[in-house]
């Protein structure tokens, strides 16, 4: 019987756990012996591995987080962490590798294939920010968007109800994906992304040449906007805007956590599926994507961070749904 270890890595995502359980159902149905990483890369490195058996992730899949834990690991950005990773899994001869991870993660995994040719690594991708190149969706945007749209609802209420101005920060360290979309399933009143710049300056001029300062507004700004954070927006439109009424929340965190959407649980269990039995049929090396709905490999080198693209439709989108107040 062949071994194979399964390892979370880098910030939790909704839907790990149904990948985890894919994982080890489809390894117990073609006879391999699955073993479960815990605390991410660091655990890896100091030797917390054990066997996962069908018990282990009955009932697992509506549970947020992971129950093999995460870390994010500075260690084994080194040669040195990443052979004693590989000598811990030397030791219990498993040779294949499943890592679910962002860009960072799939980083890693590029660089320890490369380094030990014998370890066959599949990797499956997880970013509630969904900016992964080789995949349309990773694992956890779905629930992130669905968690920011539920929460910027609840806001509008209390912003309608005391005409006040909402900036509303969502995650999104370097991508705009979950602000666009939860601006636009919301019908906020303005979304800053760090994919276009234009954003901040529209906003501006529409505030000051058509604004009714009898209407609540909700402007969703994400993390990484290059106009920095909704803090210092405040700042800004609180000069703009002296005789407003203006509140910012941060949902942070909330983003990442909770039960997974049926989305993400028929994504994560996919792609859980097509690791294992891609492990079984190629060298691996390689990360698995969804492309138009199939599920598909992508080697490692063609994996890096991605920029949300947005053509002229998504930018007059913006400029049509949220710009005019
Ligand atoms: O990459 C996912 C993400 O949630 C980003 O949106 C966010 O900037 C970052 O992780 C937060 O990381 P941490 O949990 O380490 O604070």
């Amino acid at each position: 019987m062949e071994n194979l270890a399964i390892i979370t890595s880098g910030g939790d995502a909704p839907g790990l756990n149904a990948c985890i359980h894919a994982v080890v159902k489809s390894s117990v149905f073609y006879g391999l012996k699955v073993f479960g990483v815990r605390d991410g890369f660091n655990g890896l490195i100091s030797g917390e591995i054990y066997p996962l058996r069908l018990k282990d992730v009955h009932g697992i899949i509506p549970m947020g987080g992971t129950i093999l834990r995460t870390s994010r690991s500075e260690h084994f950005q080194t040669r040195q962490g990443r052979f004693e990773a590989y000598e811990q899994l030397k030791k219990l001869d498993i040779h294949q590798l499943i890592i679910i991870g962002g860009d960072g993660t799939m980083e890693g995994a590029k660089v320890l294939a490369e380094e030990y040719k014998s370890l066959k690594v599949i990797g499956i991708p997880k970013t509630i920010d969904n900016d992964l190149e080789g995949t349309e969706y990773s694992i956890g945007f779905d629930t992130a968007l669905n968690t920011a749209v539920d929460a910027i609802d609840r806001i509008r209420d209390t912003a309608e109800s005391h005409n006040r101005i909402f900036l509303v920060e969502v995650m999104g360290r370097d991508a705009g994906y979950i602000a666009y979309g939860s601006g636009l399933a919301t019908g906020a009143e303005g979304i800053l992304i760090p994919e276009t710049s234009m954003d901040m300056e529209c906003l501006q001029q529409s505030l000051s040449e058509h604004y009714n300062t009898d209407r609540a507004l909700i402007i969703v700004v994400a993390e990484g906007d290059e106009g920095g954070g909704a803090m210092r927006l405040k700042e800004d439109l609180s000069q703009l805007l002296p005789d407003r009424n203006i509140r910012v929340t941060i949902l942070g965190h909330i983003q990442r956590g909770g039960k997974p959407t049926a989305f993400d649980r028929i994504l994560a269990t996919r792609f859980g599926i097509f690791a294992v039995e891609t492990l079984l049929k190629t060298q691996g090396n390689a990360m698995v994507g969804m492309y138009e709905g199939s599920p598909r490999l992508i080697p490692f080198s063609q994996i890096h961070k991605r920029n949300m693209k947005l053509d002229d439709n998504d930018v007059k989108a913006i400029e049509i749904l949220t710009f005019q107040v």
